[in-house]
């Protein structure tokens, strides 16, 4: 793979970042995931304005011109081939060349790396057809899952409960209620109904959420943003989730309940394909 790192295009070998950047020692950094279908970047913009949101909050400046981050994406597809798959971007505080818990000041730059995922099959996914069983699992993740930080030990030891427990991922549940998967937003659908949390400081702010949403109101399904519990999902008529990794997945069963019939359902079944349709 050809990957970047401030400003070069190197084989993924040659690619070094400093064993003191905050990224590395701090978790001090942010990060985007955008899919890629027929070689085109699926709702960029929306994941530009993620980027500026999360280093605003983090007081992280910005790498460089959001045209430099779109043509820096541009040139990772073409060199990588890359029809099918997803471009990892990640910022973080930089190297101020040492260990310290105060940031650095301004003349120490953002580190900017980026690198490709081929993923010939992501619009077909096999999961798709099955949908996924997931378990509930505590949330107990920092209290700004808003800001999407590269801090991902949680949910990625929520990913291992899952597999342990052999299923497809985890739902977390805060004071009662499903918060989000281990990295993507949940659904349930109930009759005409799609219910999903609020957005808040308590989950990240999906990209395909927010075209999901649009999508589904066109297609005159009522939207309601509340939080659900895992009981309510149980016996809903079926539950979903989306991430740019994902689009939109089936969940048909939640802690071994079948979810409706135990099949992915309508709903989750025509919005994954309007969503391909719009997107593409
Ligand atoms: N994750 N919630 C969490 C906690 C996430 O990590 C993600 C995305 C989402 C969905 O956001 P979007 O629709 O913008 O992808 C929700 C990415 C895909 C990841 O970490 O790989």
């Amino acid at each position: 793979r050809t990957v970047y790192v401030n400003g070069d295009y190197l084989p993924e070998a040659e690619a070094k970042v400093s064993i003191f950047d905050r990224g590395f020692l701090m978790a001090d950094g942010v990060y985007e995931v955008t899919s890629v279908l027929g070689g085109k970047l699926i709702d960029f913009d929306g994941h530009l304005k993620r980027l500026h949101r999360s280093l605003g909050e983090l007081g992280i400046a910005a790498p460089c011109s959001d045209d430099d981050l779109l043509a820096m994406h541009r040139a990772l597809i073409e060199k990588n081939a890359i029809d099918e798959g997803m471009i990892y971007l990640q910022v973080t505080r930089g190297n101020p060349g040492d260990r310290s818990f105060v940031f650095p000041d301004a003349s120490v730059k953002p580190t900017l790396i980026a690198f490709t995922q081929n993923i010939p099959n992501l619009a077909d996914a096999p999961a798709a057809k099955t949908g996924f069983k997931v378990i509930s699992i505590p949330d107990i993740r920092w209290g700004r899952r808003d800001i999407k930080t590269v801090q991902l030990l949680y949910p990625s030891m929520g990913k291992m409960m899952a597999k342990k427990a052999g299923v497809d991922d985890s739902w977390f549940v805060e004071d009662g209620a499903v918060t989000e998967g281990t990295s993507n937003n949940a659904y349930i659908v109930k009759g005409n109904k799609i219910i999903t949390r609020q957005l808040t400081s308590d989950i990240l702010h999906g990209i395909t959420r927010a075209s999901v949403l649009r999508f589904a109101a066109e297609a005159q399904f009522e939207v309601e943003e509340r939080p659900f519990t895992i009981a309510e999902a149980q016996a809903a008529d079926e539950a979903f989730s989306t991430a740019a990794s994902i689009f939109v997945m089936p969940v048909v069963e939640i802690d071994g309940a079948a979810i409706g019939t135990g099949k992915p359902g309508p709903v989750a079944t025509r919005l994954r394909e309007i969503y391909l349709d719009e997107m593409r």
